[in-house]
């Protein structure tokens, strides 16, 4: 180990001081497993409850036919849902489902192990697996016992129906007792801790597990990578051989993503020294995604046997610079930019002639002089693999192209200013830098685009004019930046940079709810901000119907105070209503700005009934809505009506089918035999004054009517109604019936995961898919039905179309 050190500190950076230190302590299971993270495959991401024997088996498969195996992918985990609901009345042990896996745990096992990969499962350390299976507590020394004789290589041991105290003493004995418990039976098994990070683990799980969450679950999509990044990189001090951080399974090729955040999400994994398994569905993986998970350099970087995590060395404005020592020596550093404009990162190297950059994706290698620095793209992260270069002579210079601009409007003089920097050892000549417009476009140089020569760390920058055509669509467009330069005297070479830029174009004329106009760019205090619903937190789609002082919206844009969203109208609207009013939190000011003159304002405190805000518009480029708070706020802008041209009836119109004002409107449950009743209720309406509280059966049912008369839904694109659910978990489903064979259509499945929440479920006819040659058609429904399960109460109104 010392001589790694040694190694280490020879080839340190200057920013690098104490981070070769954090090598952590001791191994602490101290078994000689997980040496480095872990890597493998977990079925939850891609098919939750859905596991199975065939498809543990054919993953298993497909870890050695498309070269995962040989990648270093060892582990094939099960998740959640692989028991029967029962243990055995006689052992009282767990019992695999024979229908999933028909040659149970022990058989799935021994196939994997002929495969040369290992078997993980998931058990929970409490009376109840999350999705309702046997837990552990108070049985670990058998249910060890019986993994151990299945041949089980990995526990991932949840934290549902802990029936803690919630002290962190209480967590640790729990997790604790299934170490001692795994330990007992002889068998190296990986223990995989997964309580979300609740208790800190990070701080008492190198004694008790090889590896823990620490963070809640991860979600395909951009803001929960962002945010269990930010959460989980700080914590790479506590990380080290045998002892794991874990930020959470990879979501790599789950669709939820771009490629560039999938490449960050493996990239910033790698950084982290986080477990790489595999969450996704490897039977229909495309060959973009394998190639993510496959690279090898970012494994290497992972995997390397030093075990240092990455240190943050920086993290400025959504830009973070991480900095992860090799056991070769060599650092590696990761750039990555969070923000949603192409972003130069960089931070200074150490004192040295040169240093050689060899990029962990693309493997292009060029040299830099004092700055480790790249221009990323939005969501995107830089891996380079740096260390000393004593000949920077015949190596390419590092080259960085930044620009920046801002939101374009049609016809407009909009400023661009591009920079072009020298990292590298030795000047540049002849540089020349131009940006290419999509066609009907200008982009002018207003200050020159050429310098003779750039030295080192000198930058060429340049001020530009961007217009777009007055009859250009709103959307975002690519203007590529590029520097054009020669090195070594006679090397002639370019670097590019993708600019993106936004174009708003003035809203139609008409009268619409505002949140149907695209805005043109925001800020919020936590997540995104949300459309027809409350601020949930950071995830899209996590927040609740808007409610205010009672009364339930089911238009408006949730925020979370401070926040500003502005939209541009061209001058082309009359006025703008809206309700304002805080859902929860403090008391919240709302500010309505017409080109930065206030229209209107109120202070609304949370419980009080909404105030309506009128503003004249007449004129106005620009409307920016702005909410502040002495605290924290859900700042909410309920049933916001934007007037434009000769204005006209709301947008988008709905068409009420069944609003429940007198009874269940007929609604029934579809299969008697499956359980289940509804009534008429007035604690939920968001029409009216009462709706359908629906009592579902665990197993589910599906409730609603047959129509007395074919319903005509010509014109209409979707189904709508509002919705509040007391249980996560529950699973729903729409279905209509469709001609005179009334040919039953159903799909659009949600699982709710926000227990005592409401929501509008929205599902276009497009989500409804009708057996083979039956075409759905909107003129002659006759019949709608929504499924439920899990055996809790469902509030239900307004069923609509749009
Ligand atoms: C919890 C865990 C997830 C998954 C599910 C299964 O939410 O954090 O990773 O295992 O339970 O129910």
């Amino acid at each position: 180990m010392r001589r790694i050190l040694a190694a280490a500190a020879a080839a340190a950076l200057a920013l690098t001081c104490g981070a070769v230190a954090a090598a952590g302590p001791a191994l602490a299971v101290d078994d000689g497993l997980a040496l480095t993270p872990p890597m493998g495959f977990n079925d939850w991401n891609a098919f939750g409850c859905d596991v199975s024997e065939d498809l543990i088996k054919q993953t298993a498969d497909l870890f050695v036919s498309e070269g995962l195996k040989d990648a270093g992918y060892t582990y094939v985990n099960i998740d959640d849902c692989w028991s029967l609901k029962d243990r055995d009345p006689d052992t009282g042990r767990l019992v695999p489902d024979p229908v999933k896996f028909p040659s149970g745990i022990a058989g799935t096992a021994d196939y994997v192990h002929s495969k040369g990969l290992k078997l993980g499962i998931y058990g929970d350390a409490g009376t109840n697996t999350c999705a309702g299976y046997p837990g552990s507590l108070g049985h670990e020394t058998l249910d060890a016992q019986t993994l151990a004789g299945w041949g089980v290589d990995y526990l991932k041991y949840d934290n549902c129906y802990n029936q803690s105290d919630g002290t962190q003493a209480d967590y640790v004995r729990r997790y604790t007792t299934m170490r001692d418990a795994l330990a007992a039976t002889g068998r190296p098994i990986v223990f995989s801790i997964c309580e979300w990070g609740t208790t800190q683990p990070w701080t008492w799980g190198a004694d008790v597990g090889h590896l823990w969450r620490t963070t809640g679950d991860i979600s395909d999509n951009w803001p929960s990578l962002r945010s269990i990044i930010r959460q989980n990189a700080p914590l790479a001090p506590y990380a080290g051989p045998g002892h794991w951080n874990d930020p959470d399974m990879l979501e790599i090729g789950n669709g939820g993503m771009t490629p560039a955040e999938y490449r960050t999400h493996m990239s910033m994994w790698a950084m982290m020294a986080a477990p790489l398994i595999i969450g996704t569905d490897l039977r229909s993986a495309s060959a973009e995604t394998l190639a993510i998970l496959t690279n090898r350099e970012i494994i290497g970087i992972d995997q390397d046997r030093l075990g240092v995590a990455g240190r943050v060395v920086s993290d400025t404005d959504g830009l973070m610079v991480l900095d992860k020592p090799l056991a070769n020596g060599e650092h590696a550093i990761a750039l990555y930019n969070s923000t949603d404009v192409l972003a130069t990162v960089g931070t200074a190297l150490g004192k040295g002639r040169a240093w050689r950059l060899q990029d962990a994706w693309t493997g292009a290698v060029t040299q830099a002089r004092t700055r480790v620095e790249a221009a990323v793209p939005p969501h995107g992260t830089v891996v380079y693999k740096v260390r000393p270069l004593n000949d920077p002579g015949p190596v390419a210079p590092s080259v960085v192209v930044g620009a920046e601009i801002g939101t374009v409007t049609p016809a407009t003089a909009i400023p661009l200013t591009s920079t072009v920097a020298n990292r590298g050892a030795g000047s540049l000549t002849d540089v020349r830098v131009g940006v290419t417009a999509p066609s009907g476009w200008t982009v002018t140089a207003d200050t020159s685009s050429r310098a003779r020569s750039l030295a080192t760390d000198a930058t060429l920058v340049t001020s530009w004019t961007a217009r777009a055509p007055e009859a250009v669509t709103a959307g975002t467009y690519a203007l590529p930046v590029t520097a054009s330069y020669i090195w070594g005297n006679r090397h002639r070479s370019s670097t590019a940079s993708t600019l993106v830029v936004t174009v708003v174009t003035p809203p139609p004329g008409g009268t619409r709810y505002l949140s149907t106009v695209r805005a043109a760019d925001f800020s919020n205090a936590s997540g995104p901000i949300e459309l027809d619903q409350t601020n949930g937190g950071s995830a899209p789609g996590d927040g609740n119907l808007i409610t205010v002082g009672g009364h339930v919206y089911t238009r408006g844009i949730g925020t979370s105070a401070p926040s500003s969203i502005r939209y541009y109208l061209g001058g082309s609207c009359s006025s703008l209503t809206t309700d304002v009013g805080v859902s929860t939190g403090d008391a919240a000011s709302f500010t309505v700005y017409a080109d930065d003159a206030v229209a209107a304002s109120a202070t609304v405190a949370a419980g009080d009934a909404p105030q309506t805000l009128t503003a004249d518009l007449t004129g106005v480029n620009w409307l920016r809505l702005a909410a502040t708070s002495a605290g924290t706020a859900d700042a909410d802008w309920a049933a916001p009506i934007l007037t434009c041209g000769s204005g006209g009836p709301v947008q988008p119109v709905e068409r009420t089918l069944f609003s429940f004002e007198g009874g269940t409107d007929g609604f029934t449950i579809a299969n008697a035999g499956g359980g289940g009743s509804v009534e008429t209720t007035g604690a939920f309406h968001t029409d009216g004054d009462s709706g359908l509280l629906v009592h579902t059966p665990v197993n589910g049912n599906w409730f609603g009517r047959a129509l007395d008369a074919p319903l005509d839904l010509s014109g209409t694109s979707m189904l709508k109604f509002d919705m509040r659910v007391e249980t996560a978990g529950s699973v729903g489903e729409i279905a209509v019936q469709v001609g005179d064979a009334f040919t039953w259509c159903q799909g659009g499945q949600w699982t709710w995961s926000n227990p005592g929440g409401s929501k509008t479920i929205t599902r276009s006819f497009g989500d409804i898919s009708c057996p083979a040659g039956v075409t759905l058609d909107p003129s002659d429904i006759r019949a709608v039905w929504v499924y439920l399960n899990t055996g809790g109460d469902v509030s239900i109104d307004n069923v609509r179309a749009e």
